[in-house]
């Protein structure tokens, strides 16, 4: 699944002009192209994703999933870790894309705010809208207009299509966890949402 994720990026570069760089790392991932234009000149020529092609194709993963994964609720489980999973592949190799050149972090506030702040805008156009935290290793990561439920709805709408949109989070609570990962941050992600295109994220962090 990761790999047809690599390889729809690839055909979209070619086929649109519009103009969203989720995915670029991936999709010019061979580093032998990365480090031969970083050191032409330390540019790297973006390349652009259609962005309703790649929410069409993230809409259809999870249908996928469920297709030829689920038949009975158990299997929910299932579906559940393969999109995780695939998240968190997502997720570490955007941050060792964008965290490349950057001073080491702080501390642990100092990674969630990259996640909420930097890694959001890449993937989002836009940032966190709030984060809280107790202090105690968990953090809560509001966003009012997610991006990939904003054209999301059912016939019913509210709960019904919150409800529903459900099974959406789990990739991005995957990317969430791998790219905290990634920066030495092990935690669990969970997310939920109680009406489109609202939802929250809730990190916490495993005790070292
Ligand atoms: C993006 O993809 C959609 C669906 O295939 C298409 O209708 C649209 O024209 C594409 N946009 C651009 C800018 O290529």
């Amino acid at each position: 699944m990761f790999s047809l994720l690599l390889k729809m990026s690839t055909v979209l570069q070619s086929a649109s002009s519009a103009i969203t760089p989720f995915f670029t790392s991936l999709a010019s991932g061979d580093e032998s192209s990365n480090s031969a234009s970083l050191t032409a000149g330390n540019t790297i020529k973006p390349v652009y994703v259609n962005e309703s092609c790649l929410e069409f194709l993230l809409m259809e993963m999870v249908d996928l999933m469920f297709r030829t994964t689920a038949d009975s609720e158990n299997d929910k489980e299932a579906v559940f870790y393969k999109l995780e999973m695939l998240g968190y592949q997502v997720g570490q190799s955007l941050v060792e894309r964008f965290t490349r050149e950057r001073p080491r972090f702080v501390d642990t506030l100092d990674v969630v705010k990259f996640i909420c702040k930097e890694l959001w805008s890449i993937i989002f156009k836009k940032q966190i809208d709030n984060l809280k935290t107790n202090h105690r290793g968990v953090y809560v990561l509001q966003d009012n207009n997610f991006r990939w439920f904003v054209r999301m709805s059912t016939e019913a709408g509210g709960a019904d299509a919150a409800k529903r949109a459900v099974p959406y989070l789990w990739f991005p609570c995957g990317l969430i966890r791998g790219a905290l990962a990634n920066l030495g941050v092990i935690s669990v992600v969970v997310a939920e949402t109680n009406s489109l295109p609202q939802c929250t994220f809730q990190i916490k962090i495993a005790k070292s």
